[in-house]
């Protein structure tokens, strides 16, 4: 089932989750929030979504980036459940890059991000996940924790010079070869 994603304003964007019991996680009824979440996440284009933007105040976070239409020349990340994450800064280096948001559509903004992590989290039956994550792959989990935390990638912004709306972005920044992004990422 597709979920109505909250948008910037609602109080479900801004509030801290809670973590979820484990004792839950194998109950159909948690299962289905997954299958749900993801469902929501491909039905959007996005390549993350966290519950408090399914109105859940719960720390899961769902990933993917597969043969993303807008782009394709994107690393891919595979599906991924995230439930309790932590998350471990391995490299404090910051890449600036593009970030958009289900939540705050039709925007785009430059954002400092972690280079490297190392992410600790229960996956989708419950068992122990522990990687590291790098460059895009560790924004896209930055941008989702901190939806977990109540916090957008506006928070991150040192500045909101480069906010702009999308139609705006694609034709003075992405067209622009002197401007162009190293990636135009875009989360959830
Ligand atoms: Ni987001």
């Amino acid at each position: 089932m597709i979920l109505k994603v909250a948008r910037l304003g609602h109080p479900a964007v801004r509030t801290a989750a809670s973590a979820v019991d484990p004792a839950i996680i194998r109950s159909p009824e948690f299962q289905r929030l997954l299958d749900d979440m993801v469902e929501t996440m491909r039905e959007y284009n996005g390549v993350g979504l966290a519950a408090p933007q399914v109105h859940l105040s719960l720390q899961v976070a769902v990933l993917e980036m597969s043969h993303h239409p807008r782009y394709p020349n994107m690393p891919e990340i595979p599906l991924t459940y995230l439930i309790n994450p932590q998350v471990t800064i391995l490299e404090h280096a910051t890449i600036d890059d593009w970030e958009g948001c289900l939540s705050i559509p039709d925007m785009r903004g430059l954002v400092p991000r972690f280079k490297q992590l190392r992410v600790t989290a229960l996956g989708r039956h419950g068992e122990e996940l522990d990687f590291v994550a790098n460059d895009f792959h560790a924004r896209v989990i930055q941008h989702e924790v901190d939806h977990l935390k109540g916090e957008v990638y506006l928070d991150r912004m040192p500045n909101l010079r480069s906010l702009s709306h999308l139609a705006e972005w694609q034709r003075f920044v992405l067209e622009t070869p002197q401007k162009q992004p190293q990636r135009a990422g875009e989360s959830g």
